[in-house]
């Protein structure tokens, strides 16, 4: 497929490095106003335009990584060009309806919601699809497919899916931080507490990956009675750290829904 990315920031680069690193036989083109900062991107064969009517001419599937509020004019702009192709917004809080109320109908619109582990082919991807569109998508969801998990769920779902998919990767990464910070004070040199954070995360979840069973029944195999592990995870639950997560994804949905 040809896909062209509008919007080549955090998000869009690492959505088009993904696509280049991890499947082949796709074309990959990335736009923004100021190329400069991504040009680095061009190692990995994609190609760069600040043109975006130049660039979705002849795109399969258009990707939008903007600001929900640069929307509506890069679509009023490019409009003509995309009768018969697939547009994929991953713009957070921009609905199916208000995308279709930019597009003409001969444009399939489908809202995808990846992570931006997208990059090392490891997203958590929400995709809302209209029912109707399923067979004309299918080609570009096996292409997600390849960079990660896919999740096809209902519209209604979508902004509790930016917080837990998109959202999340900041949130473990905070863990991942706090954990290296007590490393640092427990001995280890900050490159080495990093490295073992990082990869006992990874490992975690893998095992909840794999085992697809409650996160408590893996716990339970780390934790020996009167043991070092209980002691600190009954700790850090007196001191909120589940509730603080909790009430954390709460409030950063009630942003998005602008509560
Ligand atoms: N970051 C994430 O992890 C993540 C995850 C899921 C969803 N999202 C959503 O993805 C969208 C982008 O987020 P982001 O974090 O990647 O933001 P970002 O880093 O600010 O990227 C947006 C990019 O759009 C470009 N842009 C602005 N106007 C443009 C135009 N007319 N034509 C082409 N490119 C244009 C900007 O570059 P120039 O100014 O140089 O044009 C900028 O690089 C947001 O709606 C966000 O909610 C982000």
């Amino acid at each position: 497929m040809k896909i062209v990315v509008i919007g080549g920031g955090n998000l869009g680069a690492a959505i088009a490095i993904g696509i280049a690193r991890f499947t082949s036989g796709n074309e990959i083109a990335v736009t923004r106003r100021n190329l400069e900062t991504i040009r680095f991107l061009e190692a990995d064969g994609i190609s760069l335009s600040s043109d975006n009517r130049h660039a979705v001419q002849t795109a399969d599937v258009v990707i939008l990584t903007v600001k929900p509020y640069q929307v509506a004019a890069i679509i009023s702009d490019i409009k003509p060009y995309l009768q018969h192709k697939i547009v994929a917004s991953a713009v957070s809080g921009f609905s199916m309806e208000m995308l279709q109320e930019q597009l003409e109908v001969t444009t399939t619109a489908i809202r995808i919601m990846p992570n931006i582990a997208i990059q090392f082919g490891s997203s958590a991807t929400c995709v809302t699809v209209k029912d109707n569109d399923q067979a004309v998508v299918q080609p570009f969801l096996s292409i997600l497919e390849k960079l990660g998990s896919v999740v096809v769920i209902d519209e209604k779902m979508m902004d509790a899916a930016t917080v837990l998919g998109a959202c999340g990767t900041a949130y473990a990464l905070r863990y991942i931080r706090a954990a290296m910070q007590a490393g640092i004070e427990i001995g280890f040199d900050a490159q080495t507490a990093l490295a073992i954070a990082s990869q006992t995360v990874k490992g975690a979840a893998e095992m909840a990956l794999r085992e697809k069973v409650h996160p408590e029944q893996l716990i339970d195999r780390v934790t020996t009675p009167k043991g070092c592990t209980i002691a600190g995870l009954n700790e850090m639950e007196h001191q909120g750290f589940s509730s603080s997560l909790i009430k954390g994804i709460k409030t950063s949905l009630n942003n998005i829904k602008g509560i």
